[in-house]
C-alpha cells in the first residue's frame, strides 16, 4: 500500500479537492483505493459515498474514530489522506509516520501563505522529513492565472524549499464534482481535460516518489 498526505492546517486551501480528485485518479488507473476522512465535517466521506456505485469507486474510512487501520482492508493498494484543518505535524505525528508523500494545497494569496508557513515549519521539523524519507510537495490551488495576486503568489510558492507540483486554476467544475462524487478524471470534455492537464506534473512527482 502507498498512502499520500494531503494536509495544511489552513482551512480551505483544497484538501479535501486535492484528495478526492487523486483518490479518483487511483481508482481509475486500476488500484484499490481507500480515502481517510480525517476531517470532524466529512466530506470527503460523503463524496466517496455518492461514488460507491461507480466501478472505480472509493473506500470512505472514518479516521476520526480510533483504530482506522484495522478497518483498512488489507488489499487496498493506494491510501489517500484527507487530514482535518488545524492539524499540525503534531497532531499528524501517526500518519506522518507512514505516509510515503506529503501534498500541502495553498490558495494564491497572502493571507494563505504566511498561514500555511508554521504548518510547512512544524513539517520541515519532522525526523522523516529531515532525513529525506517523506517527500513533501506543493500544489497551487484555486489560481487565477491572468491576475498578478495569483502570479506573485505562486512566484513566492515557487521559493519555498518545496516543489510545487501543480497550479490547479480556480473553476465552477470542482465544486460541482465534489458534489456529485465525481473528478476531473471522470470526464472527457475538452474544458476538463485542460484541468486534467494541470495534474499532469503532480502525477509524474508521485510516480516517482511512491
Ligand atoms: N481549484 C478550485 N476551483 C474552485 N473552487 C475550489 C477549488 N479548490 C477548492 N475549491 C472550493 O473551495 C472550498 C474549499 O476547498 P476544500 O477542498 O473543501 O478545502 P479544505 O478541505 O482544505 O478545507 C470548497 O468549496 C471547494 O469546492
Ligand atoms: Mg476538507
Amino acid at each position: 500500500m502507498r498512502t499520500v498526505l494531503v494536509a495544511s492546517s489552513k482551512g480551505g486551501a483544497g484538501k479535501t479537492t486535492v484528495a478526492t480528485n487523486l483518490a479518483a485518479w487511483f481508482a481509475l488507473d486500476g488500484k484499490h483505493t481507500a480515502l481517510l476522512d480525517a476531517d470532524r465535517q466529512h466530506s470527503a466521506t460523503r463524496w466517496a459515498e455518492k461514488r460507491a456505485g461507480m466501478d472505480t469507486a472509493v473506500l470512505p474510512i472514518d479516521g476520526t474514530r480510533r483504530g482506522w487501520e484495522g478497518r483498512l482492508p488489507s488489499d487496498i493498494q493506494r491510501l489517500v489522506i484527507d487530514a482535518a484543518a488545524g492539524d499540525m505535524a503534531g497532531e499528524l505525528e501517526a500518519v506522518l509516520a507512514k505516509a510515503d508523500a506529503v501534498l500541502v494545497p495553498v490558495n494564491p494569496s497572502m493571507i494563505d501563505l504566511e498561514a500555511t508557513v508554521p504548518f510547512l515549519n512544524s513539517l520541515a521539523a519532522h525526523p522523516r522529513v529531515k532525513k529525506g524519507k517523506l517527500p513533501v510537495a506543493l500544489v497551487g490551488n484555486r489560481l487565477k492565472p491572468w491576475t498578478s495576486a495569483s502570479q506573485q503568489a505562486m512566484g513566492q510558492l515557487k521559493a519555498w524549499p518545496y516543489p510545487v507540483v501543480a497550479e490547479l486554476r480556480d473553476t465552477q467544475a470542482y465544486v460541482l464534482m465534489v458534489a456529485l462524487g465525481k473528478s476531473v478524471f471522470d470526464y472527457r470534455s475538452e474544458q476538463i481535460r485542460g484541468h486534467q492537464d494541470d495534474w499532469a506534473p503532480l502525477l509524474k512527482w508521485l510516480r516517482k516518489v511512491l
